[in-house]
């Protein structure tokens, strides 16, 4: 059957809502498709070129933020300090991986979730689960948890004005390499523990006045002072992807593009080769992202690949592992040999966060910091056991100080979770076990380099 914006419809689809207003959700959908987009073809191409060089190892990915946006959350500063903790990653990982750093945001669209159940029970009450703010609210109640087509025009109007200050970030002034070392100086001299970075961050200083030393500054180099940002999110809702999939008119070169975000991913409960999900994603000119977990089979891998990348381009499809620590190393080294083997073209990406989601003994979801490093460290050894690329890493993050996340250098423990919980779904990891990450990582990169 032919690809078309809207032949998803024609596979099964799991875990989308069912409205109980047509008209009303036809009516959002039709307004949607007169909405501009939200990206622009040439940005998307672009970035299929970055990961093209990811996947070939000349760049290194980090993406990251929310496990869900939240409407209520949504304002300046927490867009701004989830920006600035992404930037000061992206310069220790610059120096640890010794390869430019491509930055994606989990941001400006990530307003829908996969649920493992799609009911939840509380006092015996049993309602919908919250599927993320574009579909309903989480508040337990049955009118909350009813899907709203309206909420797709908030998402829309939320991600345009988080794009919109992203953009501005990223080219008016926050992204100055200067100024980002300096925050990284700070967290460094924060506690006795953080102490040991010290020689990274000091090397980067060194890097920083040895140009500014033969005159390469902030106010005369682009590269020191703005940089590329781009927006991702899980493709989960194809209708509201179909209202926003555009012809490029300013080219008019051929093909499809989804311009609700640079990137999309599909999630690994979606991921059925004959599914909606799929078909979609395949008809569309963005870099996927293809979640891959512990029931992730090779064979079924290889047709997947196959069909979401049927030129077998670099930089068309990004397999996200998230196997969990445990498991790493046993199921993700059969999918590395697998490809490798097959010789199709694919970067690699480790997200350590949802293989290891745990239940503290006080209920709350949350992740082991040691876990989620195990992991990357795993994935980074099947990767140099096997001679292949590990390109990168995604990470369930934000800039506020939450307590969601156990361990970690300030030692978030189960009994602090209650302090500042506030995701919406997963428990991430909050701005000084972000910045802790990306330092031990550049550290297993230096000492990778100087092993070599
Ligand atoms: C997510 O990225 O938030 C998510 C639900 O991931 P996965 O599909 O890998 O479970
Ligand atoms: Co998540």
């Amino acid at each position: 059957m032919k690809w078309t914006i809207d032949s998803w419809q024609n596979y099964p689809i799991k875990q989308v809502p069912i409205y109980n207003n047509g008209n009303e959700l036809k009516n959002v959908e039709d307004e949607l498709s007169l909405r501009p987009p939200l990206v622009f073809a040439e940005e998307v191409r672009r970035l299929r070129r970055r990961l093209a060089s990811v996947a070939e190892g000349k760049a290194f990915l980090l993406q990251g933020g929310d496990c869900a946006e939240s409407f209520l959350e949504h304002n300046a500063n927490n867009i701004r300090d989830s920006f600035k903790v992404i930037l000061q990653m992206a310069a220790v990982l610059t120096y640890g991986s010794s390869l430019p750093v491509i930055k994606i945001g989990r941001f400006a669209g990530q307003y829908s979730k996969p649920r493992s159940s799609p009911t939840e029970v509380i006092d015996g009450i049993e309602l919908p689960s919250y599927k993320g703010d574009m579909i309903n609210d989480m508040a337990f109640t049955k009118e909350g948890r009813n899907p709203d087509p309206n909420r797709l025009l908030m998402a829309y109007d939320k991600s345009a004005s988080t794009l919109n200050l992203l953009r501005a970030f990223a080219s008016g002034g926050m992204a100055d390499l200067n100024k980002i070392q300096e925050w990284n100086l700070e967290f460094v001299k924060g506690t006795d523990e953080v102490n040991r970075y010290i020689e990274i961050a000091e090397k980067i200083s060194e890097a920083l006045t040895f140009m500014k030393a033969c005159g390469i500054t902030p106010s005369n180099t682009l590269q020191l002072r703005e940089t590329e940002f781009y927006t991702s999110h899980e493709g989960l809702l194809l209708n509201y992807e179909e209202a926003l999939t555009r012809k490029d008119t300013i080219t008019e070169e051929k093909g499809w593009f989804a311009t609700s975000a640079h990137m999309l991913w599909i999630g690994d409960r979606t991921r059925d080769l004959d599914g909606a999900h799929v078909e979609y994603m395949k008809g569309i000119a963005n870099p996927i992202g293809l979640k891959c977990g512990p029931s992730t089979d090779p064979d079924e891998l290889l047709k997947l690949v196959e069909t979401l990348n049927p030129t077998n381009s670099f930089g068309r499809l990004t397999l996200i592992a998230r196997m969990g620590a445990s498991q790493v190393r046993e199921k993700l080294s059969p999918l590395v040999k697998a490809i490798k083997k097959s010789g199709l073209a694919v970067g690699w990406c480790c997200d350590p966060m949802h293989g290891n989601t745990i239940k503290a003994s006080n209920g709350y979801k949350t992740r082991k910091v040691d876990d989620i490093m195990e992991e990357v460290k795993g994935f980074f050894e099947v990767h140099f056991d096997n001679s292949t690329i590990p390109g990168g890493v995604h990470f369930e993050m934000t800039g506020q100080n939450v307590t969601e996340c156990v361990g970690g250098i300030y030692n978030v423990k189960e009994d602090n979770l209650s302090d500042r919980y506030h995701t919406h779904c997963d428990p991430r990891l909050n701005a000084n076990q972000s910045l802790e990450l990306a330092f031990l990582l550049a550290e297993l990169l230096v000492n990778k380099r100087k092993s070599n």
